[in-house]
């Protein structure tokens, strides 16, 4: 009975544009030369002694590449590819069965690790240090624990918030890495390469373009090619130029920094509605109409990155820029603006 609880399809699914795109090597993934250089070496060092690489920890804001690396670092190994996630585990047989089944060195993908219930997080204690697996037989009076042997296998966990995990669980993973937002240049080399993947033709000039509106984020980037390319489509001649793509993202209303609708309406909110703050999260969600957890894991970073808002104890605060980029006056003095 477990099997389709595993495979809850809306927490698995994968975007069809997400996966025809996905680079599959390490050599396809673009940016992040810290990460990729040390996980290159973590990859070496685990094939050429034999073993299965050291549990991995990958976190950052969505879009950033996490499902990707995985995928590579499984290719690059030759190993199978196991992909689960968190809210998708419900009953600590649900782990059993996925771990049991694992061929040795396997890598079991874990998405969304920090929605994990957190009595399941101890099941992967000893399977993640020791490689076992202790479950209980029977019940009542006549229960007894035990314990499975595992093939070694290495747990990749992806997180959008690195925070929510326990200690214990982010201490059992060897190898950690941050993916952060891609500058404006990796960006362009990675609507480049969807360009050609997809058979669109993009001068230099509109991949530059559609880059700098990206939000420093290939999954947007990615996005926003393919509604430029229909606009070209449509209105030109197909061919993505520099006037082309400001046309089709003004259209969709991402503004010259990449900020969305959404993106500014939170801005909106905290300079207008709270006098530039603090304000409280689940005050922002409410006034924007948006659950807590989106704004904090989609928006949050992007607009701390630009330095459009600050997190403050008391709350969200909007900085000097972010009234500037509102054309908005500044708020009546007295007011600390950061
Ligand atoms: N470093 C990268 N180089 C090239 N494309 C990337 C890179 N990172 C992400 N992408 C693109 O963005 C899409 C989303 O990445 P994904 O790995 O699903 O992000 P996450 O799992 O962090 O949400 C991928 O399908 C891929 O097309
Ligand atoms: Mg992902």
């Amino acid at each position: 009975m477990s099997a389709p609880r595993i495979q809850t399809p809306d927490v698995l699914a994968e975007d069809e544009l997400d996966r025809s795109l996905r680079p599959r090597r390490l050599a396809d993934f673009v940016g992040q030369e810290a990460v990729r250089a040390q996980l290159s070496v973590s990859i070496e060092a685990a094939s050429a002694r034999g073993d299965a690489l050291d549990h991995v920890l990958l976190a950052g804001p969505p879009g950033l590449g996490k499902t990707s690396l995985a995928q590579i670092v499984a290719a690059e190994l030759g190993a199978p590819f196991v992909q689960t996630a968190g809210p998708a585990l419900e009953r600590k047989a649900d782990i059993a069965a996925l771990l049991t089944a694992l061929e040795p060195r396997a890598i079991f993908f874990v998405d969304e690790i920090h929605r994990l219930p957190r009595a399941l997080e101890e099941v992967f204690y000893p399977a993640m240090e020791d490689g076992q697996l202790p479950i209980t037989v029977g019940q009542g009076a006549g229960a007894r624990v035990v314990t499975l042997d595992l093939p070694p296998f290495t747990l990749i966990g992806a997180t959008t918030r690195a925070g929510l995990l326990t200690t214990p669980l982010r201490d059992r993973f060897g190898i950690q890495h941050r993916l952060e937002h891609y500058d404006a240049d990796e960006l362009g080399r990675i609507v480049r390469r969807s360009a050609q993947l997809l058979g669109i033709e993009v001068e230099s000039a509109g991949a530059r373009a559609i880059a700098a509106r990206s939000r420093g984020t290939p999954r947007v980037a990615n996005r926003l090619l393919k509604r430029v390319r229909d606009y070209a489509e449509v209105r030109g001649d197909g061919i993505v130029t520099a006037d082309v793509a400001a046309h089709a993202l003004d259209l969709l209303q991402v503004d010259h920094v990449g900020l969305d609708h959404l993106d500014r309406s939170i801005l909106r909110a905290i300079c207008e509605m709270f006098g530039g703050g603090p304000v409280g999260l689940s005050t922002l969600a409410v006034a924007v109409g948006e659950e807590q957890d989106t704004i904090e894991d989609v928006y949050e970073p992007y607009l701390l990155q630009c330095g459009l808002i600050e997190r403050t104890p008391r709350g969200r605060v909007a900085t000097r820029r972010a009234f500037d980029h509102l054309k908005i006056d500044l708020p009546e003095q007295g007011r600390k603006l950061f």
